[in-house]
């Protein structure tokens, strides 16, 4: 992707530095566009260097190459961290008293900006006004983090991290993408998200670490790609802002019950959620009490119904594609695609999204890397990269394995 890079000038502005590094080791190529004051915290050469692109400031710079046009048609997105005041300020007005902002006037893509300021700078009217109409006009502008500020503040107005900025402006550019392309237009589909809690009495639970972003991003992608989405969210933090028909469980009966209903009028179901196993065969309605001089009650445990397996035989609507997901740990019996591969002849489902999960890998990070088979365990599809990015890669694949999974008519 050819991404521009506006920084102005912050004293965040060092982290540019490091969002640069991050952007350029993805594969992306970067030009970065500086305000003059920008270049009084990072100076020019750090920029060309790491972007091996030349850096100017001002219009007049390159007066041949009509710059600013050139640069705004040239990129697919554009990021802007930080994002000073003065620059939101600028930007809002439709001001072009420099590179940066007339570029800002001619660029078609996706513009993503990440603001930094003292946190009575990004409280004040004048600058909440101007984000307004910034995000009015379409800007994704990513709100400051909370914590340290220069010299002894702390509040909100502090960058992002370099990773959460790449993260979402990432994510932003694939929701352009796929918006155009609008190739699930007219399917319903329903995702599962979460992960399930069984109650041992009315305080306490068996959980799992599955955060939903995996899951949250299927349904984002479906989203944009023209789905009618039903995301069935259990136990979900993760925020579901713009996503519509969003109904949340806890357990695993709930969640049966939820997938199950929307499934009905469903022409796909990805099951992404981490659905318990076992739940306690009774939960008491008063908290389990500690007795001093006993031990622990034993917590008898029996099967859940495996929903994935279920909506794979009964095929609630014909025609009805199903997917599921399947982290995995290798063993002594095999590696993690021997035991994905195994599961998906054993479940049924149409597909099964292999992905290996263990320390910094699926759960709770921002990447994902899976396998994509098929019923019998063939391989269709691989993917790596954002949850985003695998998200669609499981709708590619969605689309390619169901001459069934034509539009709803009815
Ligand atoms: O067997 P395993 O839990 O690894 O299978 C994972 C897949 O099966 C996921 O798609 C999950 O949502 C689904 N599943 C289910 N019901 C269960 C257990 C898992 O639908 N009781």
């Amino acid at each position: 992707m050819r991404i521009l890079l506006g920084v102005s000038g912050g004293v965040a502005a060092y982290k540019a530095v490091l969002l640069l590094r991050l952007l350029r080791e993805q594969g992306h190529a970067v030009r970065v566009v500086p305000t003059e004051s920008a270049l009084r915290f990072v100076g020019a050469p750090t920029f060309e260097a790491l972007s091996g692109e030349k850096v100017s400031t001002e219009v007049f710079d390159d007066v041949p190459q009509v710059a600013h046009v050139a640069l705004g048609q040239g990129a697919d997105l554009v990021i802007v961290a930080p994002a000073t005041a003065d620059l939101l300020a600028r930007a809002a007005a439709g001001r072009a008293d420099d590179l940066l902002t007339s570029t800002l006037l001619t660029v078609s893509c996706p513009v993503v900006m990440a603001p930094a300021m003292h946190t009575e700078m990004w409280q004040h009217a004048a600058t909440v006004a101007n984000v307004a109409t910034l995000r009015s006009r379409g800007v994704h502008v990513i709100e400051p983090a909370s914590g340290r500020l220069t010299g002894k503040d702390t509040g909100p107005g502090r960058l992002p991290e370099p990773e959460d900025i790449a993260r979402v402006a990432l994510e932003v550019a694939a929701g352009a993408a796929s918006a155009e392309a609008r190739d699930l237009a007219g399917l319903r589909v329903v995702v599962s998200a979460g992960g399930t809690r069984e109650p041992i009495d009315p305080v306490r639970f068996i959980g799992n670490r599955s955060s939903g972003r995996q899951g949250i991003a299927l349904a984002r992608a479906a989203k944009d790609r023209g789905a009618d989405v039903t995301l069935v969210a259990a136990n979900v933090t993760e925020p579901l802002d713009g996503l519509p028909g969003v109904v949340r469980v806890g357990s695993t009966a709930e969640l049966r019950d939820a997938v199950r209903a929307a499934a009905a009028a469903a022409d796909v179901v990805v099951m992404t959620a981490a659905v318990a196993d076992f739940r306690p065969a009774s939960a008491p309605t008063s908290k389990i009490k500690k007795v001093p001089g006993q031990g622990p009650a034993p917590i008898e445990l029996v099967e859940n119904p495996d929903i994935l397996a279920e909506l794979a035989r009964e095929r609630l609507r014909p025609g009805q594609l199903v997917v599921g997901f399947a982290a995995e740990t290798g063993d002594a019996a095999g590696d993690v695609l021997h035991h994905g591969r195994a599961k998906a002849r054993r479940k049924g489902a149409d597909l099964l999204v292999i992905n290996p999960v263990g320390p910094g890998l699926g759960f709770g990070t921002d990447t994902n890397e899976v396998t994509i088979v098929d019923a019998r365990g063939e391989t269709v599809a691989r993917a790596e990269g954002s949850k985003r990015e695998v998200a669609d890669a499981v709708w590619d694949a969605v689309l390619k394995a169901s001459p069934g999974a034509e539009p709803t008519t009815d």
